[in-house]
């Protein structure tokens, strides 16, 4: 099945026409999607910036990523979830807009530049963990990092504005 028609076959799913026809289920989704992106992003920027040498400097980057960390895969799941179900709620036409593909591209460079993070600098975390100066190319990850996820915000919020009228 190709990929297109997986999209139309989605549409045609009972979720898919209750999401798209109920008064109640996209808004009560969406807010969700958008509450949690709160909590996500808030504890990224946080860990960001103390990648960066900008806050939480008093305490290790293993500290601080002890604490955040399951606040921040938790509100992904959450993300990522809604995400999903609000795109099935009408597949074919979020998949026609130019900004949801951008979104996804960055939201898989964004995963990408985490994996890379923790096959390479993370990994060795314990050898720099303790020096009064992060490295640079723990900063270079943390910038890349917060550039996606203000561009993966800014292009989900444009999805609307790129849907065809009603
Ligand atoms: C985890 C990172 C994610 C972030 C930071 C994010 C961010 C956003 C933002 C800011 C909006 C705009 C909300 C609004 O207009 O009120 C949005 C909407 C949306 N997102 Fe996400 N999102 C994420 C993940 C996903 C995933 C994984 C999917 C689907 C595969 C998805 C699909 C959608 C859809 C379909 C909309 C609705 C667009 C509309 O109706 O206007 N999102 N997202």
């Amino acid at each position: 099945m190709g990929f297109d028609r997986f999209l139309h076959w989605l549409s045609d799913t009972p979720f898919s026409v209750t999401m798209r026809e109920s008064i109640w289920a996209e808004p009560i989704v969406e807010t969700v999607h958008v509450l949690t992106l709160t909590v996500f992003l808030g504890f990224v920027l946080l860990l960001d910036l103390r990648l960066l040498d900008v806050a939480m400097r008093r305490w290790r980057v293993s500290q601080v990523f002890g604490q955040l960390n399951v606040g921040m895969f938790a509100g992904f799941a959450v993300m990522l979830v809604t995400g999903l179900l609000l795109f099935s709620g009408d597949p074919v036409t979020f998949f026609s807009t130019i900004f949801f593909k951008l979104k996804m591209i960055m939201l898989a460079l964004a995963g990408v530049n985490v994996f890379l993070f923790n096959m390479t600098l993370g990994r060795r975390m314990a050898e720099w963990d303790q020096a009064p100066r992060t490295p640079v190319a723990v900063k270079a990850v943390a910038l890349v990092s917060l550039v996606l996820w203000v561009l993966i915000v800014s292009a989900g919020r444009a999805i609307a504005y790129d849907l065809p009228p009603p």
